[in-house]
């Protein structure tokens, strides 16, 4: 690994917890942020009962609560003594119905899915400019590539993450800076068990899209769709022609 001390944000579930594993389990010292504090603190001793050294330290904290972030990131930085990779993997996708336009969770879905990662990859992106090094990941989806009936503020809040990084590339490439934009398909974890799945779409397992996004941030990669034969789905269904998307029910 090219990285030695990483935070990732959104550590004590899912695609985000398989990563901070992954990371500790190649060496990289790794500081976990989320909200469940005892949830945190098991992944944090699991990584840490390895090798018997602390390898690993746990920051309860929520992202919607972005003015607390300078001072935490600042913290995080001086524990581990400087800072590699960041990896924001925080969010919720509440279940909406078809005809439900419930704005306090569309609200809350925009505070944790956007304005947390822009609170957190700002710290971060000051920093690598500073330093003229790091790497920056950051967790959207297929979901932000079009604007399908379902989820419509998930859909948004993707599509603006998306295009924040894209920005965040464009600004730190020439400064040695890396910044990989993921786009998970469906990945096995709480967030998806809350969804039916359509039949026959494969389903990744967390620890597999884990190394497939540390795999492409480590080579640079700018986009990474997981697995990658998405990448070829969401082509066909970004060029569908609007009036016709709009009759699909997807
Ligand atoms: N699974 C999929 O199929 C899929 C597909 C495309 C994109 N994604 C994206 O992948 C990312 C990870 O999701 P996942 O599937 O791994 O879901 P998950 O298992 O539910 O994990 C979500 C993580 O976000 C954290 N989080 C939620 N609200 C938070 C808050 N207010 N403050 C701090 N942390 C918060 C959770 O921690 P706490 O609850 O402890 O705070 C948890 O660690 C998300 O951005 C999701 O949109 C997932």
């Amino acid at each position: 690994m090219r990285w030695k001390r990483a935070i990732v944000v959104g550590a004590s579930s899912g695609i985000g917890r398989s990563i901070a594993e992954r990371l500790a389990a190649e060496g990289v010292a790794v500081s976990l942020v989320a909200r469940r504090s005892e949830t945190l603190s098991e992944v944090c001793d699991s990584i840490n009962a390895r090798d018997g050294h602390t390898q690993a330290w746990s920051y309860p904290s929520d992202v919607r609560r972005t003015d607390d972030v300078p001072d935490l990131f600042q913290k995080i930085v001086t524990v581990m003594e400087g800072l590699d990779l960041i990896v924001y993997a925080s969010g919720i996708q509440p279940v909406v119905g078809a005809n439900e336009y419930p704005t306090d969770e569309d609200l809350d879905t925009v505070a944790t899915n956007f304005s947390g990662a822009v609170a957190w990859l700002n710290e971060a992106a000051a920093r690598f400019s500073r330093e003229r090094t790091g790497t920056i990941i950051g967790i959207s989806s297929i979901a932000g590539d079009r604007g399908r009936r379902g989820s419509p503020v998930y859909a948004a809040t993707k599509a603006a993450l998306t295009t924040y990084l894209e920005a965040l590339h464009n600004r730190l490439a020439h400064q040695g800076v890396t910044v990989t934009t993921v786009k998970p398909g469906f990945v096995a974890t709480p967030l998806l068990a809350q969804f039916p799945t359509p039949p026959f779409v494969p389903i990744a397992q967390p620890e597999a899209a884990a190394q497939q996004i540390l795999d492409a941030a480590g080579a640079g990669r700018r986009v990474v769709y997981v697995p990658s034969w998405w990448r070829w789905v969401m082509f066909a269904i970004r060029s569908i022609p609007a009036p016709i998307f709009q009759r699909l029910n997807v």
